[in-house]
């Protein structure tokens, strides 16, 4: 299972090469990409170094961090506790990896999944990679540039997502470089992340085994592993009751949040409270719906522009109609009462010139495709300095698709903040 590391090219063996002595040899953490989204690594070694990460992205320092390796060998090492940080292997011919993981290490690594270990006596991981737990969780990353990458630190690297804390996820170099510029010195740019959503983490450790975040990796594919039939869901994102009132944001807890506020409609979701119905003039909005554009909904000397700012709707189009037909989702409803609650005479369809700004996103009715765009879409929409965002919910009752790992981050973050 040796990787080739000159399968990169010329000039990003280059960089890739700087990066990992920056790792090993300063504290200053550097941004990479993986499969689902960019990290912030950290030679998961050194305290100093593992510190400087909470410190750039403000994080608390009771949130552990993942630990990446590129091989099962460095796996080992990390188990045994062997200040051999390449060695490892087997340990007095028992095998430090639990029974319970081989299955899925077999089928998912390298991949987007996260196993919960313990960490052993005399362990060279820093203290603060654990936030001072007794187990800790860690993930071999399918990125050829986080593979190549991990090979040429020699190091077990920690890395948490790289955004800013209470911030969504980065899934493109330049989401790193607006929370972190200032900050780190490097990010290895692979392009936009091929998954979307961070890894799946499991623990095996319990009775039944259990999933602690929804991610990559599906429910139904762990599922199909010996020893995981009957795995627990171990997170909860959904509220008592909740499911038919959209989420609006309150004052308190942020993850995986924009500045505007996020209000998430559900399948099935009724009509929005007053907080929604505030009068707003910058509106984002995030599809994952056909939507026809059938509504009805006249616009006149309204400027409704996506994000390329491109114009939906303008006076020159008085016929152009905005949305889909109004009984087909309840985000067009929303839209369409917006437009109508806070424009004089609006019963009339008459929107005053530049009354209301729309950017409109549609990520498309793939699962794929909504997981590959959501926390860009987040960021985008925020850049255009929208006042709120309404995001239309996929359903994620099958647990075959990563339909879960999506909804768990849109609910925390449209999550009710007391
Ligand atoms: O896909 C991913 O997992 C990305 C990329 C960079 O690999 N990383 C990532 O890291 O999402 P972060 O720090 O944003 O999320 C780590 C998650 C947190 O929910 C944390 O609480 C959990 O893993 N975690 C880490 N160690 C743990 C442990 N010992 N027990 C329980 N949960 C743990
Ligand atoms: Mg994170």
């Amino acid at each position: 299972d040796e990787w080739d590391i000159q399968y990169v090219e010329g000039n990003d063996y280059e960089s890739l090469r700087r990066a990992a002595h920056e790792l090993v040899h300063t504290d200053t953490p550097v941004a990479f990409p993986t499969e689902t989204v960019y990290g912030l690594g950290a030679d998961a070694t050194r305290s100093a170094a593992v510190k400087a990460i909470f410190a750039a992205k403000g994080r608390p320092a009771d949130n552990p961090l993942i630990v990446h390796v590129h091989s099962l060998p460095q796996l080992r090492g990390l188990l045994s506790g062997r200040s051999d940080v390449e060695g490892g292997g087997k340990q007095a011919g028992k095998d430090a990896i639990p029974e319970i993981y081989k299955p899925l290490i077999e089928r998912f690594w390298p991949g987007p999944i996260t196993l919960i270990l313990p960490v052993p006596e005399n362990s060279f991981l820093a203290p603060e990679v654990t936030a001072g737990l007794t187990t800790f969780g860690a993930r071999m990353p399918r990125s050829i540039l986080a593979l190549s990458l991990l090979r040429l630190c020699g190091r077990p690297l920690a890395a948490p997502s790289a955004n800013a804390s209470t911030r969504p996820s980065p899934t493109a170099a330049e989401h790193v470089f607006d929370d972190l510029q200032g900050r780190i010195h490097t990010i290895i740019d692979g392009g936009p992340c091929e998954v979307g959503v961070e890894s799946t983490v499991v623990d095996g450790l319990s009775s039944p085994p259990s999933i602690l975040r929804p991610g990559g990796i599906t429910v139904e594919q762990l599922r199909q592993c010996p020893g995981w039939e009957n795995v627990a869901i171990g997170y909860k994102d959904k509220q008592e009751g909740s499911a038919s009132k959209p989420r609006a944001p309150g004052m308190k807890y942020r993850h995986y949040s924009p500045k505007a506020p996020v209000v998430l409609f559900e399948a099935g979701a009724s009509k929005p409270g007053p907080e929604e119905m505030k009068a707003k003039r910058r509106i984002g909005i995030i599809r994952t719906k056909n939507w026809e554009p059938t509504l009805g909904l006249v616009a006149e000397n309204v400027n409704i522009s996506n994000t390329n700012g491109q114009a939906l709707c303008s006076s020159s189009d008085p016929t152009a109609s905005l949305g889909p037909d109004a009984s087909s989702s309840s985000l067009s409803n929303l839209l369409r009462s917006v437009i109508q609650h806070q424009i004089p005479h609006a019963e009339h369809h008459i929107v005053k010139p530049d009354a209301i700004q729309v950017w409109d996103i549609d990520l498309g009715v793939e699962t794929e495709g909504v997981a590959r765009g959501i926390f860009s879409a987040l960021r985008e929409l925020d850049k255009k300095g929208v006042e709120v965002i309404y995001v239309e919910g996929i359903d994620d009752k099958s647990g075959d698709d990563i339909a879960a790992a999506v909804m768990n981050r849109l609910r925390k973050a449209a999550e009710i903040r007391t």
